[in-house]
């Protein structure tokens, strides 16, 4: 069955170009980002793949570690790293999976057969400390993600862990956030010293409360 927000991210061994993998044990206490690509060797995926070793520092600023799976074999994967290297400019500093058998594909429903019967579409799964799926997207071979969003999306999640806030629509690194509709006003007030702002009784912004 199709994973949903909420479960349990599967676990899994795998090939990669780090060597054997024990998913769970890779990502440790910290948040994870398992994305899909659907061929090596091809311009888009290429580009993200730079995009994400750029982003390292980033990544690593918010304790999230990135495993990127395609369905080519380990051999391909080593060479196409050089490419990506050379033309991104980049030093790829994660692993990616050699999915050759389609496990993980499998696990995490990547193959959707009428896009393509046989590779994986863009598909991208944040995971929680807990080992929860917290953020699933679904990008087509045509189109690059844009990883910016991701760690936006990231920083929300971790708000939300942390502080018990939710954030508005297009919200922003520094901007208002929402105090969840599980507090009281009574409570935020007490759990928000920098102040409540109440529009309506379900609609309450509280400065970014991590600043
Ligand atoms: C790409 O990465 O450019 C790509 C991969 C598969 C299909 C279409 C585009």
């Amino acid at each position: 069955m199709a994973l949903r927000l909420g479960d349990v991210a599967p676990n899994f061994k795998a090939q990669t170009t780090a060597g054997e993998i024990d998913f769970y044990d890779y990502l440790g206490n910290g948040w994870g980002i398992l994305f899909s690509h659907p061929a090596d060797f091809t311009p888009v995926c290429t580009t993200e793949l730079g995009k994400t070793a750029l982003l390292k520092e980033e990544f690593a600023n918010r304790n999230v570690k990135v495993l990127a799976v395609s369905v080519d074999p380990l051999d391909r994967h080593y060479g196409w790293v050089n490419d990506i290297n050379e033309t991104q400019n980049v030093e790829v500093n994660f692993p990616l999976i050699a999915d050759n058998d389609r496990t993980v594909a499998s696990l995490y429903d990547m193959i959707h057969p009428n896009a393509s019967e046989t590779s994986t579409v863009r598909s991208l799964f944040v995971i929680s400390p807990d080992k929860k799926v917290k953020l699933m997207i679904t990008y087509p071979a045509s189109t690059g993600r844009n990883f910016y969003e991701i760690l936006r999306v990231i920083d929300s999640l971790q708000l939300t862990a942390n502080y018990s806030v939710s954030t508005p629509a297009d919200w922003k690194h520094g901007e208002d956030v929402i105090v969840v509709t599980a507090v009281s006003t009574e409570d935020a007030i007490k759990k928000f010293p920098k102040g409540v702002k109440v529009v309506k009784p379900y609609l309450r912004y509280t400065p970014q409360p991590n600043l």
